[in-house]
């Protein structure tokens, strides 16, 4: 489906024959063509249905060469013993790059400037524009985005504050503070980089934006439910917002192409963008490497972190000891089952590690005896079993 050819060559060099598609398949078709595939990579526009999941009876991982994963049915992967894995944080950088050049076009109203240009208006005012050196930026999530906006921020000269639900480190002389409120009343610039949560819908409504010192700027790549849209084109036509960046929306197209609306429009100092925060090059290849690697690491020695429909496990590997993964149904005496399976031979168990959810137990274990074929062929036998497979 278009994936960046860094996967290609990282799934080469662990050993992989990869195949490759342009673009997404059927269901139909994607049914016919995972028999026999070990790993599956796609994109958003692939759908891995329950029953293409059924199809890919040899299937060891699936790849989502993208950030999200609603395009897979991830409880059935789950039950089959099939680990999802994505890359949430791999445009962390390309957002935060975004959200600098957009506070210094706020700054200098350059969204208008350039609109004016384009339809022949020679317009030169200093009225309004300022630096943004020894201005406040409040930061309003300082995850992986939020934080690396707040180092950027801070090298251009301006103050950073943030406000996060979690105690969060701050990055060079960033600055917590308590409270929503706190940040919104001493930010010049407030910029929004919160997940999409019940708690968090809405949490720019009328009532924030209100509290924002008069003719401060809003900027927001986030998601669109972040943000009330009706409260901010008030406060926008009022000129008590001074201006605003949105690159995410409540309802966004499914496709591109024309019809787009939102009361933003034609707004004074407003920047619109179509989703595009985390859209560059380096993206797509950080993408690409991110997953590839996740799953060269579940193939080569089990680990499963960052998965998003699976217990996250990782071990260490041991040299001189042989590693067999295990994926079962998570009910009690299964790991007393295994353990005697395992003591039957006269093996010791090097180390060995499980992870449950609420439906399933997967168990990491390194013998120290390479008796794994026969411990392999044990525990597939047994009636809890889901997937077991002997990595080396
Ligand atoms: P992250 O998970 O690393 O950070 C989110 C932070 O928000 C965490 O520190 C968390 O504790 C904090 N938080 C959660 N609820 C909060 C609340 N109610 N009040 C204050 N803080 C709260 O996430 P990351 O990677 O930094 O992404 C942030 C947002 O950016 C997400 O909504 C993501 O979907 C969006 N995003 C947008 C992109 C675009 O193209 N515009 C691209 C990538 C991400």
């Amino acid at each position: 489906e278009g994936i960046h050819p860094s996967a290609e060559a990282m799934l080469e060099a662990a050993g992989c024959t990869v195949e490759t598609e342009r673009g997404a398949l059927s269901e139909e078709a994607l049914c016919a063509r995972v028999k026999g595939v070990h790993l599956l990579g796609i994109r958003s526009k692939s759908r891995v249905t329950a029953r293409v999941l059924e199809a890919a009876t040899d299937l060891y991982a699936l790849g989502c060469f993208c950030i999200g994963t609603n395009q897979v049915d991830l409880a059935v992967a789950n039950a089959r013993g099939v680990p999802v894995f994505n890359a949430p944080f791999s445009n962390t950088r390309s957002v935060a790059e975004l959200m600098i050049a957009e506070v210094v076009m706020l700054a200098r109203h350059l969204g208008d400037r350039v609109r004016e240009m384009h339809t022949g208006q020679w317009k030169k005012l200093a009225t309004g524009s300022v630096e943004v050196r020894g201005k406040t930026l409040g930061i309003v999530g300082y995850g992986h985005i939020g934080s690396q906006v707040g180092v950027l921020a801070e090298s251009m000269g301006m103050r950073v504050i943030f406000y996060d639900v979690a105690t969060r480190l701050p990055m060079g002389n960033n600055r917590p503070v308590d409270s929503l409120e706190a940040l919104l009343a001493e930010a010049d610039f407030v910029t929004l980089h919160v997940p999409e949560t019940p708690q968090t819908r809405g949490m720019m409504g009328p009532d924030q934006i209100n509290r924002m010192k008069n003719g401060a700027y809003l900027l927001n790549a986030s998601r669109g439910t972040v943000v009330d849209i009706d409260a901010l084109a008030l406060a926008l036509s009022e000129g008590r917002v001074g201006g605003a960046a949105i690159d995410v929306f409540p309802e966004e197209p499914e496709a591109n192409g024309p019809g787009f609306v939102t009361k933003l429009q034609g707004q004074r100092n407003v920047i619109l963008t179509p989703h595009i925060g985390g859209s560059t090059a380096e993206a797509q290849a950080s993408i690409g490497r991110e997953v590839a690697t996740s799953l060269v690491k579940f193939l080569d020695y089990g680990a499963t972190t960052g998965a998003v429909n699976f217990p996250n496990l990782e071990l260490a590997p041991s040299p001189g000891t042989h590693r067999i993964v295990n994926v079962h149904r998570n009910v009690p005496g299964v790991l007393r089952d295994i353990n005697r399976i395992v003591s039957d031979v006269g093996a010791n168990i090097h180390a060995q590690v499980l992870g449950t959810d609420a439906h399933i137990g997967y168990l990491v274990m390194d013998l120290e005896r390479d008796v794994s074929a026969h411990v392999r062929t044990a525990m597939s036998a047994l009636a809890t079993d889901i997937r077991t497979r002997c990595i080396y």
